[in-house]
């Protein structure tokens, strides 16, 4: 079938050969445009998309077989027949090598020339087919698979809600930490990706909580160095649960969320600012929710005293300019008091 779309252009420094052409290929109905050498080529290949171009070998000029590889590098969807006088047929056969569609001889029989390019339009409409088939399939398999991931990070959403919900002490505490940690990446003109990220962390740095013993973790009294360890174990489960649905940057915000600026966390390998710029985000924003939280040993600390208790950390616990764009935010600065 013919497609209205489909230009010829017809390449020849003889105008009475490009003229038999152009009625032969008119009067099928391909819309036929002349050109008279390979600059005027390449000046009308730069316009619209031209399907077919039916290419002199011998030109004035560059010829035909100087310009068939530059037609085949920079329009790569355009079919290229080449045109040569009967004695130069073994030169049009190694036009064939270097990209061409077909060749046909002078003098010309019009109707091998109608049934070459119908030959080579039809593998060009294939190819294009083809192309946009696996275009097409790529993008599904993409989507199917950000919908999975979707899927997977709700239902991994849910189960840091869950937990939380069991614990009246931890309630909401993720949520809050996504919010702080978004605002302080925004405060620093984080990419929206890397802001995204920040958010994911926040939303799901403590669902490896789910491996904390209940009875340890909402332990009236102080903690022994034992239990603390246990409890701190969280951040490398919590890495662990979520690798398989988000990216790396947000794993090891979450593996490395409990590390110190200073190196003195535990099993601590990374230090000051080797540690991931999202964890040392992400523990300001733990720590000041934390803080400003009630937990069962002991009563939520005031606005000011949390903000207090994060400046002293800075250098040992945080990263001091972490801190400063923390203090910066609107959150730092409306965060409710608590008596
Ligand atoms: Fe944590």
């Amino acid at each position: 079938m013919l497609d209205q779309q489909e230009t010829v252009l017809i390449v020849d420094d003889e105008a009475s050969i490009r003229k038999l052409l152009l009625q032969k290929l008119s009067r099928e109905g391909y819309s036929c445009e002349e050109a008279n050498t390979a600059e005027q080529t390449l000046n009308r290949l730069e316009g619209s998309p031209i399907a077919l171009v039916i290419l002199d070998i011998k030109m004035p000029g560059k010829s035909g077989i100087e310009l068939l590889p530059e037609i085949k590098d920079s329009y790569a969807d355009t079919a290229v027949i080449m045109a040569t006088a009967v004695t130069d047929i073994s030169v049009a056969v190694q036009c064939m090598t270097l990209g061409a569609d077909d060749y046909i001889c002078k003098p010309f029989n019009l109707d091998e020339v109608s049934l070459s390019v119908q030959r080579a339009l039809e593998k060009r409409r294939l190819q294009l087919k083809i192309r946009e088939y696996q275009q097409h399939l790529e993008e599904k398999v993409a989507a199917q698979t950000k919908e999975i991931r979707k899927l997977f990070l709700g239902a991994i959403e849910a189960l840091v809600f869950a937990l939380e919900a069991k614990d009246r002490y931890t309630a909401g505490h993720s949520r809050r930490v996504a919010e702080i940690a978004v605002a302080i990446g925004g405060e620093l003109g984080l990419s929206a990706n890397d802001i995204e990220d920040l958010r994911w962390g926040g939303l799901l740095h403590d669902v490896g909580k789910i491996a904390v013993d209940q009875i340890i973790q909402n332990k009236p009294g102080k903690l022994t160095i034992e239990e603390y360890k246990h409890i701190m174990v969280h951040a490398h489960v919590g890495a662990s649960i979520v690798k398989p649905v988000v990216n790396e940057k947000v794993v090891e915000m979450i593996e490395h969320h409990h590390d110190r600026y200073d190196g003195g966390g535990i099993r601590q390998v990374a230090v000051g600012s080797d540690i991931p710029l999202a964890a040392r985000i992400l523990a300001v924003a733990d720590a000041f929710d934390a803080m400003t939280s009630e937990r069962p040993y002991r009563s939520a600390m005031s606005r000011k005293e949390a903000l207090d208790e994060i400046k002293r950390g800075a250098g040992t616990q945080f990263d001091p300019m972490v801190i400063t764009t923390f203090l910066k935010t609107a959150i730092a600065e409306i965060a409710p008091t608590k008596a």
